[in-house]
């Protein structure tokens, strides 16, 4: 089968060079050229374990081709993917002109029938919207099919998501596009993944309905950490406990920072706009998004009130992606934290390392020092902040650190440390939900 994805984003690479895999003939397209030369070379744009082997593998068989010519894609595919951004507006709802604007390429170029599939996060309603401007576009009577086939790869592990999911959801209203989708996916059928199969509505509710349902279990626990800090309560014997409950589940269950990056917050914001434009309080959705801002304003008041300020103090924070295995510092908390509160409103130096995401940090926080690693990082410190839990973080040697910092304070917002242990090292210490 010849399919091609609009748009090699995050989304559109890992789904197209996924299905590569799965041994389908793809075309990739996007409008930047740079990008597109880079990734006909097998060089992947961001970071994200497997990726780029994958890539590179495909490329090598020609099962995957880049171009920025849509119309020859479009001609000569019979499942067309969109992938490109929604990015949020100042008003919290989602940039639809990306979409859109593929939706009319599509229109134009189509010759024959299409399954035209979106992949991009999009409100309830933009499938029923694509096949009006794909309608109005078209040269010929062809005919076509408009599909929501949400993603939910986690960054970080979205290859790994790809090939194992726990559900494939298509949402379609028409039993040709449905078949020639499970085609497409047969290699999980084998698997025996579990398939919905739905109306497009439903399909592109189910989307955001799970990531707000993460956010809010991400800030309910996080909720909880906060009266565990009152109580002198370790928050992770909590949340262990409540996880062995299967109706509840382990995880998401982990207490932090608050959630980031370029999903839960533009989704929760898009989902609580939707439904009050359709007159439904999702309120525990609104909730969610408020919890989440105020985590991040504790964490630096915990900072605050332990260092007993930061200003002219240097800080040594240790992750700046919003999670680990990424390079992706979008509405990372380790960012706003060190950067507009920590440094900008407070006026501390900071000294910052991380194993990906340094360049991408250095633009938006230039002031701060870039270091080679953690023990880099706290040479000089008065106080240490592990704001992202990557891997290289969980072993560090207390001893040494103690040692090559000025000061005591050590603030471990993901709870990666035993608190006994930091404390038998000569660290002030603080995590998030245990005293
Ligand atoms: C999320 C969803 O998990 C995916 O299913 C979805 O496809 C994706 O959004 C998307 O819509 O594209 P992602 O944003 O990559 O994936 O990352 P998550 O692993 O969900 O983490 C999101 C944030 O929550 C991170 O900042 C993470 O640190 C935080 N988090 C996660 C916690 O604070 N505690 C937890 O227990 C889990």
């Amino acid at each position: 089968m010849n399919i091609c994805v609009i748009g090699t984003g995050y989304v559109g690479l890992i789904t197209g060079a996924c299905f590569a895999e799965f041994g389908v003939n793809v075309v990739c397209i996007d409008k930047d050229e740079k990008k597109i030369s880079q990734l006909k070379k097998g060089i992947v744009p961001f970071y994200e374990p497997g990726a780029e082997e994958l890539l590179q593998r495909n490329l090598k068989a020609n099962r995957i081709i880049f171009t920025t010519n849509v119309a020859d894609a479009v001609k000569n595919s019979l499942v067309i993917f969109i992938a490109v951004g929604t990015p949020p507006r100042g008003d919290g709802s989602a940039d639809m002109s990306y979409v859109e604007e593929v939706a009319k390429e599509i229109g134009k170029h189509s010759d024959g029938y299409k399954v035209v599939v979106t992949k991009s996060t999009v409100p309830v309603g933009t499938g029923e919207r694509i096949k009006q401007i794909i309608s109005k576009n078209l040269k010929s009577k062809v005919k076509f099919d408009v599909v929501s086939n949400p993603e939910f790869l986690r960054e970080g592990s979205a290859v790994e998501d790809f090939m194992r999911p726990n559900r494939v959801v298509i949402g379609a209203e028409n039993k040709q596009a449905i078949a020639i989708l499970k085609d497409l996916y047969r290699p999980l059928y084998l698997i025996e993944t579990p398939f919905v199969i739905t109306n497009v509505k439903t399909a592109e509710l189910i989307k955001y309905a799970s990531n707000a349902f993460l956010a809010v279990k991400i800030s309910y626990i996080n909720e909880i950490a906060n009266l565990c800090e009152a109580l002198g309560v370790d928050v992770q014997v909590v949340a262990k406990a409540m996880g062995l409950d299967q109706r509840i589940g382990p995880k998401f269950l982990h207490a932090g920072p608050g959630y980031g990056g370029s999903c839960f917050p533009k989704d929760t914001n898009a989902l609580a706009k939707i439904s009050r434009g359709n007159n439904i309080l999702l309120n525990l959705v609104e909730a969610a998004i408020k919890t989440n801002r105020n985590q991040k304003q504790r964490m630096v008041d915990k900072i605050m009130a332990g260092t007993k300020g930061v200003r002219g103090k240097t800080i040594a924070i240790l992750g700046l992606s919003f999670k680990p295995n990424t390079n992706d510092i979008r509405e990372s908390p380790a960012m706003e934290i060190a950067q507009d509160y920590l440094s900008f409103k407070l006026g501390a130096k900071i000294r910052a390392y991380d194993p990906e995401a340094m360049q991408d940090a250095r633009k938006v926080m230039p002031k701060a020092i870039y270091c080679k690693d953690a023990y880099d990082a706290v040479k000089g410190a008065d106080a240490l902040v592990i704001a992202t839990e990557w891997n290289q973080f969980r072993n560090l040697d207390l001893a040494r650190l103690k040692k090559l910092m000025k000061g005591k304070f050590f603030f471990d917002l993901r709870n990666i440390y035993d608190p006994k242990k930091a404390r038998e090292a000569g660290f002030e210490y603080y995590s998030t939900g245990r005293v």
